[in-house]
C-alpha cells in the first residue's frame, strides 16, 4: 500500500519538525499497512532549500528502511510556484522516477482562472497530473461538477482521507469529500499527514470506512513503477 501524499520529512515545511516525529509517523504509517510513502513537502515558491531537503530525505529514508517502508522523493507543488518556475522548472518537481506531479491549488482560492492552460502546458511537456485534495477548493465544495473538467483533461484526483472525518456539523470539506468518493472520480486516497496524530487518525478512518470505493482508490498506474 502506498501513501502518495505525506509531510513526513522533518524540518522542511509545516509537517514533521524533528527526526523523532518522522519516526513516529513512519511507525504509525506502517501500522496502517503502508510499505511505500511518497514524501511530498510543500513547494510554494522558487528558492527553496534543496540541500536541506536532500539531507532530510536521506535521514528519514534511512529510518524508514529500518521500519520496512520505502520512501520516495516527491513534492506537493503549488501552482503559484509556476510564476517563478515556469513550466520547464515545474517539471523538476515530478515524483522521483515518474513523470507525475502532485499539483496543489491554494485552499482558500481554489482553481486559478488559468488552471486549464497550466494543466495542458504541463501535459504537453509529458507530465501526468494528480490534483491534491480537490475537496478543499471552494469551487468544488459549491459544485463537484467543477472538478469534472480536470478529469476529462486526464488529471487524477487525490482525496485526503482525513477530510472524510473533518469535524463540524456543516463542514464543507467533509461533505465534498464524501460526494467525491461516491462519484468514483477519486484515484487516490492519501494521508496528507503532517504529524503522528494525523496518521493515527487516518488509521482509525481506514478501520471504520466500509465504502469499498475508499479501498479501490489507487487503481491508477502513475506510480506502478515505484
Ligand atoms: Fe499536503
Amino acid at each position: 500500500m502506498i501513501d502518495i501524499h505525506s509531510h513526513v520529512l522533518c524540518g522542511v515545511d509545516d509537517g514533521s519538525q524533528s527526526i523523532e516525529e518522522s519516526v513516529k509517523m513512519l511507525r504509525a504509517a506502517k501500522e496502517i499497512g503502508f510499505d511505500k510513502i511518497i514524501a511530498t513537502p510543500h513547494v510554494m515558491r522558487a528558492g527553496y532549500d534543496k540541500d536541506k531537503l536532500k539531507d532530510a530525505f536521506s535521514a528519514v529514508s534511512a529510518e524508514a528502511k529500518k521500519i520496512g517502508i520505502e520512501l520516495f522523493q516527491g513534492y506537493e507543488y503549488n501552482c503559484y510556484a509556476l510564476n517563478d518556475d515556469g513550466i520547464e522548472g515545474a517539471l523538476k518537481f515530478c515524483t522521483e522516477g515518474t513523470n507525475t506531479i502532485l499539483l496543489e491549488f491554494k485552499s482558500t482560492v481554489g482553481f486559478p482562472a488559468n488552471w486549464e492552460s497550466i494543466v495542458m502546458n504541463l501535459q504537453r511537456e509529458g507530465a501526468q497530473i494528480i490534483i491534491a485534495h480537490p475537496e478543499r477548493y471552494p469551487q468544488v465544495q459549491t459544485n463537484i461538477e467543477r472538478i469534472v473538467r480536470s478529469v476529462e483533461l486526464g488529471c487524477r484526483l487525490q482525496l485526503d482521507g482525513l477530510s472524510l472525518e473533518e469535524p463540524g456539523f456543516m463542514n464543507k470539506t467533509r461533505k465534498c469529500a464524501k460526494k467525491l468518493l461516491e462519484s468514483g472520480m477519486i484515484s487516490y486516497v492519501a494521508s496528507d499527514a503532517h504529524s503522528e496524530s494525523d496518521y493515527l487518525a487516518f488509521g482509525e478512518i481506514v478501520k471504520k470506512i466500509s465504502d469499498p470505493r475508499f479501498f479501490n482508490a489507487g487503481r491508477s498506474d502513475e506510480y506502478s513503477s515505484l
